[in-house]
């Protein structure tokens, strides 16, 4: 995410005189926003990190990879992406003459930041026979220096595809790496990046807590640190997660992920509990500080004011489409 573009958008909105608080609060925003939709063609996708009200109100609700198939697939002329800024990104890669909106352009990721594209080049050319695979949750100048784009729903099945003997580069998550090494088996080179949400979980914590829930299934994103995924019962992506939630007998799961997923899973099984896991701190929350700066009000000041606006350099836009649409490519061929 560029400074540039922050300081533009927060300059435009004050020139157009609205902030937050300027909301008329007896404004109904679920019907505003409906109107807006409808009057723009504007579609909202949204991760299901998002607060509740978001994702109720959203057209399209879905983890990394559905999110972008569905991206790719709109014929919307406005794509509103409750989401973070690489994801609205990644919309705006693949669709150029479209607009793509994200509500609080602010909205980064700890593993994006962890791989600043300058220096994984340095160290990428120490590895000039290695293929690089990369997280979607990367920068565009990330993506332009990869081969392959994954998310955590094909990324194993990305791996398995490509012949025993490459020799890989798997970037910026070192968690999902390491986790991709042991059920790929396949000796990977990792970068040191991780995800500020996913590393804060507490092993003893989460002991103690299955004391008190014996039959509690501990389900985690494979963001999480090994400790935390060797005594899970389920890994899987948030949609993969989801799904186990409601497929699975049990009727208690204490969540290893970003405590936004519970409000789908409370819908989709209205008699089970979800428990957050309990992170290794004082706060009883497990909320991504990215993905919660998107609220209703700015949701709703992005749709009317069609502010902030995802802008790219062309050149890195076509640089950085090439690993997507790959990834896109496999995981079609696959049936994902
Ligand atoms: P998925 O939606 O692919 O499970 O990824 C979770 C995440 O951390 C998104 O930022
Ligand atoms: Fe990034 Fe972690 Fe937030 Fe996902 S949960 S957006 S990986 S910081």
């Amino acid at each position: 995410m560029t400074d540039i573009n922050i300081e533009t958008a927060k300059q435009n909105l004050e020139k157009k005189g609205f902030l937050d608080l300027d909301i008329d609060v007896n404004l109904d925003l679920f019907s505003e926003i409906e109107r807006l939709k409808k009057e723009k063609n504007a579609i909202i996708l949204a991760h299901y990190y998002q607060e509740p009200d978001i994702q109720d109100v959203a057209d399209f609700i879905g983890d990394s990879l559905a999110l972008a198939q569905k991206a790719a697939s709109t014929d919307a002329d406005i794509i509103v992406f409750a989401g973070v800024h690489f994801m609205a990104e990644t919309a705006k890669i693949l669709n150029p003459d479209k607009k793509v909106l994200l509500p609080d352009l602010k909205a980064g990721c700890s593993l994006a930041d962890s791989a600043p594209a300058d220096a994984f080049k340095k160290f990428k050319d120490q590895y000039p026979d290695h293929l690089v695979i990369t997280y979607i949750n990367c920068s565009a100048g990330m993506k332009a220096l990869s081969d392959i784009i994954c998310t955590s729903s094909n990324a194993e099945t990305i791996i398995n595809s490509l012949p025993k003997e490459q020799k890989i580069i798997f970037a910026p998550d070192k968690n999902l790496g390491a986790y991709l090494i042991k059920k790929t088996g396949r000796d990977m080179v990792l970068w040191n990046g991780s995800c500020v949400v996913h590393e804060i979980f507490s092993l003893e914590k989460i002991t103690k807590l299955k004391m008190h829930h014996p039959n509690a299934k501990l389900i985690a994103h494979p963001e999480c640190e090994d400790p935390i995924l060797k005594v899970a019962d389920y890994i899987g992506s948030t949609s993969g997660l989801l799904k186990y939630s409601l497929e699975n007998p049990a009727t208690e799961f204490i969540v290893a992920t970003e405590s936004g997923i519970i409000h789908q899973m409370q819908l989709k099984s209205p008699s089970k509990t979800f428990i957050p896991a309990p992170p290794d701190n004082m706060c009883a929350c497990n909320d991504c500080p990215y993905m919660k700066l998107n609220t209703l009000e700015k949701l709703y000041l992005c749709m009317e004011y069609e502010e902030p606006e995802i802008v790219m350099d062309e050149q890195l836009r076509i640089a950085s489409k090439r690993p997507i649409e790959r990834m896109l490519e496999i995981s079609r061929q696959y049936g994902l």
